[in-house]
C-alpha cells in the first residue's frame, strides 16, 4: 500500500489543469446501459472509481475499452443483470447501474450498499421513486430486485434532495412511458452533465441544473460522444492548496462558473481568485482570515470541499464555525488535524476551528477521499514531514493529486507502506 510523504513550507506555483469530474462520469458510464451502439466518452478521469463502475459494466456484459483517457463503451448486449456486493462494498454510486438496468432490460439486481465512513447513506429514495414508476422491488439476501415490465412516468418529490437518486431516477425516466417529474431534484452540475448526455442519446429533457426536471419518456436511446465536464470539487481542492501556502497558481479547465459558493468563501478568506485567459489565478494570502461555512446542495457550499476548507480555517486568524449539514459522520479529519496540532472542538455536525500560527507534521492517515486530500493540504503547510497513508482512499476521486501538487512545486513523494 501506498503512503504521500509531504515536506511542509513549500509555496505551490506554476500552472496546473484540473481533470475531468468523478462524480459526472460515474453516471454518465451507468447511462451507456440505456443505449445501443458504442458510446465514446472524452477527459474521463484515471481513477480507482472509474475502474470500479468499468468493473459493474463488463459483469453486465457490457464491452467497454480504454485509449488515452477516452472511453469506448457499447452497451448493444447486456447479457447480466446483476452488480455484486463485492463491487458495490468498494464503490456505493454502483447503485447508478440500477435506473437504468431496469428501464431497459426490465429487470435488476443490485447489491445494498450498506453503510459508509461518512454516514448511513441510505438509498430509500431511489426506491420508492422506481416503485412510483411501477417497479415491484423487493429487498432479498442484501440485494435490491427490481422488475418492471416497462416503467411508466410519475411525479415524484424528493423528501431531501439526492444528487444520484435523481440521477438514478432521471436514467430510468427517459425510457419510461410518459411524463415523470422530479421535484426537489439535486442542482448539481453533475446532474446537468448527465442530462446533456441523456439529451445527445435522444432523451426528453427539460430543467436539469433547477429543483424541478421534467423528462418525457421516449422508446429506445443511441450512443453518443461527449466530453466530461472538469472537477469542481478537485479545482477547489487545488485553490485551497494555494490559499494554504501563499501559493500562486493558475488552474486551467477550471469550472469557475460551477464554484461560486467555494470562490466566494476563499475569497473571504484573502485567496485572490480571478480569472485570467484561458483559466484561472489563485494567490493565496499571507493571513488567512476566518471565516464560517455551512455545507448545503448545490449551489451552496459543497459537503465534498468541507475537509479540505477545515484544513485552512486551522491556519487562520481567529475563530471559525464549519457545519456539516448533509452527512452525519463527515468529520473523520478533525482528529488527524488535531494531531497536527489543529485547534479543533466538535459539537454534533458543528466545528469549532481557533487558527494556530503553525500546523506540526505527523502520521496521518483517513478513512474518507475528502478527508485524505485535507491531510495532504496541511501537510503542504505544516513544519516539518507528514506521512499520510491509506492513500488508496485517495486514488478513488484525484487523478494524481501527489504529482500535480509536485509539478507545482511541493515537496511531495509516493512511497510504499513500510519503507
Ligand atoms: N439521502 C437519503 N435517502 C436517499 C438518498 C440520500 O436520505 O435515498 C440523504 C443522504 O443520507 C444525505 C443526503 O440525502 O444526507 C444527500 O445525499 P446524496 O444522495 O445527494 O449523496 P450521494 O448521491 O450518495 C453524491 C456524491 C458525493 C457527495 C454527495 C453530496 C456521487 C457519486 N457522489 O453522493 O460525493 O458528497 O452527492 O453532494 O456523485 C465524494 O465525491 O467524495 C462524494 C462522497
Amino acid at each position: 500500500m501506498d503512503k504521500i510523504v509531504i515536506g511542509g513550507g513549500e509555496r505551490l506555483i506554476g500552472e496546473v489543469e484540473v481533470s475531468g469530474s468523478k462524480n459526472a462520469s460515474l453516471p454518465i458510464f451507468a447511462a451507456s446501459l440505456l443505449t445501443e451502439g458504442e458510446n465514446l466518452f472524452h477527459n474521463v478521469p484515471r481513477l480507482k472509481d472509474v475502474l470500479t463502475i468499468v468493473r459493474v459494466l463488463k459483469n453486465l456484459g457490457v464491452k467497454v475499452r480504454e485509449k488515452e483517457g477516452a472511453y469506448r463503451i457499447d452497451a448493444t448486449e447486456v447479457s447480466n443483470d446483476e452488480a455484486p456486493y463485492d463491487l458495490v462494498k468498494t464503490m456505493r454510486a454502483s447503485i447508478l447501474a440500477l435506473g437504468p438496468l431496469v428501464a431497459r432490460m426490465g429487470k435488476a439486481r443490485v447489491s445494498l450498499p450498506g453503510g459508509c465512513a461518512i454516514g448511513a447513506r441510505p438509498i430509500n429514495l431511489h426506491l420508492v421513486g422506481l416503485e412510483a414508476m411501477g417497479a415491484k422491488i423487493e429487498l432479498r439476501n442484501g440485494y435490491v430486485e427490481a422488475k418492471a415490465d416497462r416503467l411508466k412516468g410519475a411525479t415524484i418529490s424528493f423528501d431531501t434532495a439526492t444528487v444520484t437518486g435523481t440521477e438514478n431516477l432521471m436514467m430510468a425516466a427517459t425510457l419510461a412511458k410518459g411524463k415523470t417529474v422530479l421535484q426537489n431534484a439535486a442542482m448539481e452540475p453533475e446532474v446537468v452533465d448527465l442530462a446533456g448526455v441523456l439529451k445527445k442519446m435522444g432523451a426528453k429533457i427539460e430543467g436539469a441544473g433547477t429543483g424541478l426536471i421534467g423528462i418525457e419518456g421516449v422508446e429506445s436511446l443511441h450512443a453518443t460522444e461527449h466530453t466530461i465536464t472538469p472537477d469542481r470539487i478537485e479545482a477547489g481542492t487545488l485553490m485551497v492548496a494555494a490559499g494554504l501556502t501563499r501559493g500562486n497558481i493558475k488552474l486551467l479547465r477550471c469550472p469557475f462558473h460551477h464554484m461560486e459558493a467555494v470562490v466566494h468563501k476563499l475569497r473571504e478568506t484573502g485567496t485572490e481568485i480571478d480569472p485570467e485567459g484561458e483559466g484561472v489565478r489563485v494567490v493565496g494570502s499571507r493571513r488567512i482570515r476566518s471565516v464560517d461555512v455551512k455545507t448545503q446542495p448545490y449551489p451552496g457550499f459543497p459537503t465534498d470541499m468541507q475537509a479540505q476548507f477545515m484544513a485552512l480555517m486551522s491556519l487562520s486568524r481567529g475563530l471559525s464555525v464549519i457545519s456539516e449539514t448533509i452527512f452525519e459522520n463527515r468529520f473523520i479529519h478533525v482528529s488527524e488535524l488535531q494531531r497536527m496540532g489543529a485547534d479543533i472542538r466538535t459539537e454534533g455536525n458543528t466545528a469549532i476551528i481557533q487558527g494556530v500560527e503553525s500546523l506540526s507534521g505527523a502520521q496521518v492517515m483517513a478513512t474518507d477521499l475528502r478527508a485524505s486530500a485535507s491531510l495532504i493540504l496541511a501537510g503542504l503547510a505544516a513544519d516539518g514531514i507528514t506521512e499520510v497513508s491509506r492513500v488508496y482512499h485517495l486514488d478513488r476521486g484525484y487523478e494524481g493529486l501527489d504529482q500535480k501538487l509536485k509539478m507545482l512545486g511541493a515537496n511531495i513523494k509516493r512511497v510504499k507502506e513500510g519503507n
